[in-house]
């Protein structure tokens, strides 16, 4: 008894752990890729061409570990969560859709992500004007949190 009250405990703590680290991650590159479409990129149209090239190359360099690390909590923290929220929802066809479309536009964002830093000449257009793909990400990302959201309220 003692030892299942352990593993609950155990459990309990990664659960959170796992939240936490999803959260967090979701307000860091929601918060980020929000601030690059809508202050950053419009603050440097006033900027010199020479300029402004060099700050996107060093904003870019930066911002490219965010995205990696990022990437990699995300699917982490997600498949946990998946995995421990799966026993609760057996036969819940409306969680196992919501749930499957939402991995789905997570795996889009994080290619356009990862496009947009990367250093694949095919993506070079998109990193010139790299604006319209923010706004794109950044609407699939809040059709991801609403449907997250939904999910978690609504509960087993
Ligand atoms: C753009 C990427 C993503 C964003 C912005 C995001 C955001 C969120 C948010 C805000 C929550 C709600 C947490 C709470 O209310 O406690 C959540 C829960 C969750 N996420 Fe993600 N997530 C992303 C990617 C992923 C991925 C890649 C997976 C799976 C591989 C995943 C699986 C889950 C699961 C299973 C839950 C719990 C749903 C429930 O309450 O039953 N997420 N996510």
């Amino acid at each position: 008894m003692f030892d299942s009250i352990g593993m609950a405990m155990n459990l309990f703590g990664l659960d959170v752990l796992s939240r936490v680290l999803h959260v967090g991650t979701a307000i860091t590159l929601v918060g980020g890729s929000l601030f690059m479409a809508f202050v950053l990129l419009p603050s440097l149209s006033s900027v010199e061409d020479e300029t402004r090239q060099a700050l996107v190359q060093a904003v870019r360099g930066r911002w490219k570990r965010f995205v990696h690390g990022g990437i990699a909590i995300f699917l982490i923290s997600g498949f946990y969560n998946y995995f421990r929220a799966m026993p609760k929802h057996e036969g819940d066809g409306l969680y196992h859709g919501m749930v499957g479309t939402k991995i789905l536009l997570a795996l889009v964002v994080f290619f356009f992500a990862s496009a947009l830093v990367g250093r694949s000449a095919v993506f070079e257009g998109w990193r010139q004007n790299p604006a319209p793909k923010l706004r794109v990400m950044i609407f699939l990302a809040v059709v991801i949190v609403i449907i997250s959201g939904f999910l978690k309220i609504r509960g087993a």
